[in-house]
């Protein structure tokens, strides 16, 4: 171990989301271990003078590639100690299944699916050697509420970062280690979801929340230990709905709204 110091491990922090996620950590202090693809401005993002208080670093991986992960793992275990682990880069497309390619629903599954539950595996022994309250945060989407179609790789994959974070958060039970899961709703964060915006009616819009807003509840939430947060109340009110209405009147719902959208 090179350094007692203890950080906040933050993938897909270059932009979106994650890069607010950043931010909000930054302000409560922690030192930060920022992780995205190679070459998508990690090193300009550091030079941010909202970083300048903290110590921040940045390790380039692609956590769709197995070896990478592997490797993530190895040298985040043996250089640095960790507080918080938050497991935010995703991706998903909106393609009915016979227009999506395989490698693209791959990669989803790569990296919603296997990323999050490896690095989460392999770091976890280094959270639970900080002594001190540590965190372990998951991006899920309240996609993760309905199947839906012409989507549908995507919200099963966040279905699945839900259950993995209960299940995990039942069993860390009486450790230092707190697991959390968030849920945000639509945000304008890549091209592809504000081109897909423009599209979906006008209830998706509503439902929209901006990642700064998002970011804020999330971090807040997750150090307060909270287990399952829905960043936003309108999307608290959907979320309601869904959980009161059959899922197959929500598949229709949702569904049709995809539907229009990718005939658009
Ligand atoms: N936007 C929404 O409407 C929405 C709604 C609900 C949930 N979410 C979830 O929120 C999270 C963040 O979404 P976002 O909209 O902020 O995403 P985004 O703007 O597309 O950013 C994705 C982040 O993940 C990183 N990333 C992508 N592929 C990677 C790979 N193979 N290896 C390492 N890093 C990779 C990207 O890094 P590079 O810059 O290096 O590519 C980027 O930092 C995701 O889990 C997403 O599913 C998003």
């Amino acid at each position: 171990m090179t350094t007692q110091k203890s950080f906040a491990l933050l993938t897909g922090a270059s932009r979106g989301l994650g890069k607010q996620i950043a931010y909000e950590l930054a302000k409560r202090g922690y030192n930060l271990l920022l992780v995205s693809l190679p070459g998508e401005g990690l090193d300009k993002l550091v030079m941010e003078p909202q970083f300048h208080s903290i110590e921040v670093q940045y390790l380039e991986y692609d956590l769709t590639d197995k070896q990478q992960l592997y490797a993530l793992s190895e040298h985040v275990n043996a250089n640095y100690q960790l507080c918080m682990l938050i497991n935010n880069a995703g991706m998903g497309c909106s393609k009915s299944m016979l227009e999506a390619d395989s490698h693209l629903i791959d990669q989803i599954i790569q990296l919603n699916i296997t990323a999050t539950s490896i690095l989460t595996h392999r770091l976890l022994p280094n959270l639970l050697r900080y002594r001190g309250n540590a965190h372990i945060l998951n991006v899920s989407s309240m996609a993760s509420y309905s199947p839906i179609a012409y989507k549908t790789v995507y919200p099963a994959s966040k279905r699945f970062v839900h259950n993995f974070s209960m299940g995990l958060r039942y069993e860390l039970k009486g450790t230092n280690v707190f697991v959390s899961v968030t849920h945000p709703g639509p945000m304008l964060t890549n091209n592809e979801i504000k081109e897909k915006v423009k599209h979906l009616g006008l209830w998706a819009k509503c439902l929209l929340v901006s990642p700064e807003l998002s970011a804020k509840i999330t971090v807040h939430r997750m150090l307060r230990k909270q287990n399952s947060i829905i960043p936003g109340v309108i999307n608290k009110i959907n979320w309601l709905l869904m959980s009161v209405l059959p899922e197959f009147i929500t598949i229709s719902i949702i569904s049709g709204q995809y539907k229009k959208a990718s005939n658009s």
